[in-house]
């Protein structure tokens, strides 16, 4: 494995079984130098425990993990140059924001002109100037945030972990802190692996994303790529919302759908295969479009909700119910009998293995 990449750090078929559960599964994955590489799954697919493998609070079963192509697992938490911030943040309740920001440089044991100097620094980077002597319980739930990011930042780690580490905000403000840390990130130049449940928060402030599923890395790509290329249905129905029918690819770049073919220009190879339509990726009309290289279904609206910038309609169509964005709806909405024109180039489809997601036979 010497000098074979340019990975800053690498998993190669990394497993580990915590009780009798199958936590991380053969998971193999590449981040790059000052990348910002998501995992992001559900609830128990075994993105903490991959991240705290990184750090060295857990040791792998079976694989390896490299730092710069060298061997990590067997080297002990405190000897390796990462930092993680917790899915449970925890500050220390009695301690202030300067010695809570300085505790890694004590335990470093880091000259305490030079720690002063570090904690203001970091201090400064996420806007805590002026906080110094406050207590956590005087501090808000942003605030706190950023004191553990900047506790994290402190140590100069080589990598940074961060662990959902805006769960305990509510949603305005994780909005702005997760820019805030993107922002950050970007500036240091820092590579991040950050973990969440969120697709929208992935989607927004990743260079790559690892879906997982089940201890399993199912698919790695850009936001762009995941969403509008997902590798399999789990992936397509986690991030965002997908409108799925079963079709048959007639030929290259035509697909059969009920009655209909439509251009497809990501349908390949003939054979049966699932399409999936991005919501906003359907145009709808009260009429039938009159250009006729753009079939259009027909559908009928079920319901429609306003939402001030889009109007999501749930209409139903080729037997099943399609959800469609409309962007900027304006103040009349459709109803009764649609025509939904699909955009050739945004559809995707899925073929067989690919449907059902069986663990096994990575993309
Ligand atoms: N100490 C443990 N003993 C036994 N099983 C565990 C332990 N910790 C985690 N697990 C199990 O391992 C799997 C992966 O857990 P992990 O904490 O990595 O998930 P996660 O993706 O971080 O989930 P969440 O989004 O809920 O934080 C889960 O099925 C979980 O129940
Ligand atoms: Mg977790």
């Amino acid at each position: 494995m010497m000098g074979m990449t340019e990975a800053h750090v690498r998993f190669l078929n990394v497993t580990k079984r915590l009780g009798t559960t199958l936590a991380v599964d053969r998971v193999s994955l590449d981040v790059p130098e000052g990348n910002f590489t998501t995992l992001l799954g559900p609830s128990g697919c075994g993105k903490t425990t991959t991240l705290r493998m990184v750090a060295g609070f857990y040791h792998p079963d079976a694989g390896e993990i490299y730092v710069r192509d060298v061997p990590v697992t067997d080297i002990p938490a405190h000897r390796r140059n990462t930092a993680m911030v917790f899915q449970e943040y925890a500050l220390f309740p009695h301690m202030t924001v300067a010695e809570n920001v300085g505790y890694g440089l004590r335990m470093r044991r880091v000259e305490s002109t030079q720690a002063r100097r570090r904690i203001g620094g970091v201090l400064e980077l996420v806007g805590l100037v002026g906080q110094e002597s406050k207590f956590p319980h005087q501090l808000s739930g942003g605030q706190q945030q950023r004191v553990a990011l900047a506790r994290a930042l402190v140590v100069e780690p080589e990598v940074l972990l961060l662990d959902e580490p805006l769960s305990n905000l509510d949603a305005k403000l994780r909005v702005r802190v997760r820019t805030e840390i993107r922002s950050l990130q970007q500036a240091l130049g820092k590579t991040t692996i950050y973990v969440t449940h969120d697709q929208e928060e992935a989607l927004s402030i990743s260079d790559r994303i690892a879906v997982m599923n089940q201890g399993r890395v199912v698919q790695v790509g850009t936001p762009q790529e995941i969403y509008y290329r997902p590798a399999d249905r789990f992936v397509a129905d986690f991030v965002g919302l997908a409108n799925f029918a079963p079709v048959q690819v007639v030929a290259p770049g035509r697909v059969r759908l009920d009655e209909v073919v439509l251009p497809v220009e990501s349908a390949v190879k003939p054979g049966p295969a699932l399409l999936v339509v991005r919501p906003e990726t359907v145009s709808l009309a009260a009429a039938a479009p009159t250009a006729s290289d753009r079939p259009a279904l027909r559908g009928r609206v079920k319901t429609v909700a306003f939402l001030g910038g889009l109007a999501r309609y749930w209409v139903e169509t080729v037997g099943r119910e399609w959800i469609v964005d409309h962007a900027a709806p304006g103040e009349q909405l459709l109803s009764g009998e649609v025509y939904l024109t699909l955009a050739p180039e945004r559809m995707h489809v899925l073929y067989e293995n690919e449907v059902t997601h069986d663990g096994e036979g990575q993309a």
